[in-house]
């Protein structure tokens, strides 16, 4: 693979701002790889953005330093990750010692800003994972951070990058159903992914910012980036009625739960050798739990979410949020002046489905590219006509085999025109978390809030890129 680091460093601009910046807008030093340090070595740091990289790309990368506050969790990373350069727990230090070019931000939801801001601050490109951020003052302390730069910022959305859903970016971008107007779209975890979401940090709001930041900043995204406008407003409903204080018992957690034989929801995280190595074994420093009960009091955030979304450009969406679904799947549906489009994945009624749903959980979150491909339908129905099925081959692992395609995108196809404007920057990422910070809000006071009073952000009818 032929690669300059320079070259890599265009597309990494071009990702964040979407066009091509001048080279020298980089302070390319003597190397030639791209020096890249990771903060936050959990599954997704230490997979997708550690080892996937290493056995992908090494011949255009190397990881300078690793940067996580648990000690044992950066010695599995070493590891896992098959790297032997320097571990860190303070970020500064890390950055300051080892210069990266790019630093890649995985650690909780809560606070990727910390870092983002450090990251920018201290002269390096950021990619960070989703959500952005978490809540509206640290949104803008990003916005501001990243004025002041002359650095970029990417935000990690691989749901843009399955074929099945650039296809109903495609079909929208030409007309297919006249003006678009509104769009139905319901998302639906099961008992074993949605449930997995209340185990985890993520079941505490001041953490992952709610499901409607951690988990719709995906869908909001994809809604932002089909609709090509700007969210003007939002009004939701939300709360909290199977998980946590719901539960009819509660234990400490699931390996030494009294109530395990007669839970449907334990889950016995010994039988996963990664799992334990990577949490379980390294809890005596940090105290994470990573089987925690799903019952737990503190659990605040929702698990039944509803929104009404208005756009700039005038289209209204409906968008539902489902955590303990008996099957995994979503729907979208668009209506608009020349007719509908109906899109689905993994509504087992509309498909005969031989997987069950803990094979489900599992295919999705495999990173391993070892991928089962299958054609998806899209239906597409004009008015006064009958309908058309168009069958889209996609993977099923990898968030739809979005995942390989972001990589491939950021660090192998890296100066390729995307005609689906796939690559997210900072408006994106803030964007799609507003509308969730947002519907938070709404719920919090019953009353409808505009995206424009949370940032400076101000909401366009074209999505500025
Ligand atoms: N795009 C996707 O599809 C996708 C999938 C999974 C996770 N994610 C995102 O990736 C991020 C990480 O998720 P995860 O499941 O690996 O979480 P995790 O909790 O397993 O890992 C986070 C790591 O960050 C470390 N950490 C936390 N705070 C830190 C701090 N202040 N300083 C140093 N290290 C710190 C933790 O010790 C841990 O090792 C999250 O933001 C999540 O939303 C995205």
């Amino acid at each position: 693979m032929e690669l300059s680091r320079r070259k890599f460093l265009t597309a990494v601009s071009m990702l964040a701002a979407g066009a091509v910046l001048p080279g020298n807008a980089f302070g390319l030093g003597e190397s030639k790889k791209l020096k890249v340090a990771l903060i936050g070595v959990g599954i997704r740091g230490v997979d997708f953005w550690g080892k996937r990289l290493v056995d992908k790309y090494s011949d255009i990368l190397e990881f300078v330093g690793l940067c996580d506050n648990n000690p044992g969790r950066l010695e599995h990373a070493l590891k896992f990750m098959n790297v032997s350069c320097p571990t860190f727990s303070d970020f500064e230090k890390m950055v300051n010692q080892t210069k990266p070019d790019l630093v890649i931000v995985t650690t909780r939801d809560c606070n990727h800003h910390e870092f983002i801001i450090k990251g920018l601050e201290m002269g390096c490109d950021v990619l960070s994972e989703k959500p952005l951020t978490t809540d509206e003052t640290k949104c803008q302390a990003i916005i501001d951070a990243e004025k002041k730069s002359n650095k970029n910022l990417i935000v990690g959305f691989n749901y843009r990058w399955s074929p099945y859903n650039t296809k109903v970016k495609e079909l929208l971008r030409d007309n297919a159903i006249g003006k678009l107007t509104s769009v139905d779209f319901h998302w639906y975890l099961n008992t074993y992914h949605g449930a997995s979401y209340f185990r985890r940090w993520h079941g505490i709001k001041d953490q992952g910012g709610s499901l409607w930041v951690h988990k719709a900043t995906h869908h909001f995204d994809l809604l932002n980036w089909w609709i090509d406008s700007d969210p003007e407003e939002v009004f939701a409903y939300g709360d909290l009625e199977l998980y946590g204080k719901n539960g009819p018992f509660r234990g400490k957690n699931c390996r030494v739960c009294e109530h395990k034989n007669k839970c449907d929801f334990y889950w016995d995280i010994t039988r996963e050798k990664f799992m334990m190595d990577l949490y379980a074994n390294n809890e005596k420093y940090d105290g994470y739990i990573r089987d925690n009960c799903l019952f737990r009091n503190e659990i605040d955030i929702y698990d039944k979410m509803s929104a009404q979304v208005k756009y700039k450009n005038n289209v209204v969406v409906n968008y539902s949020l489902t955590t303990y679904s008996p099957f995994e799947g979503w729907r979208v549906c668009f209506n608009g002046t020349d007719g509908r489009i109906e899109a689905w994945i993994d509504i087992p009624y509309q498909e005969k489905m031989s997987v069950d749903q803990a094979e489900m959980h599992a295919r999705e979150m495999d990173q391993s590219g070892a991928d089962i491909v299958s054609a998806e339908p899209v239906v597409v129905h004009n008015l006064w006509e009958d309908f058309k099925i168009i069958k889209v081959k996609m993977e099923r692992g990898g968030h739809g085999g979005g995942d390989k395609r972001l990589h491939d995108k950021v660090f192998l196809h890296p100066d390729k025109k995307d005609e689906f404007d796939r690559a997210a920057g900072l408006r994106d990422g803030a964007m799609s978390v507003l509308i969730g910070i947002g519907a938070r809000k709404s719920i919090e006071t019953g009353k409808p809030v505009r995206i424009e009073k949370l940032t400076s952000l101000k909401p366009e009818v074209k999505r500025l890129v």
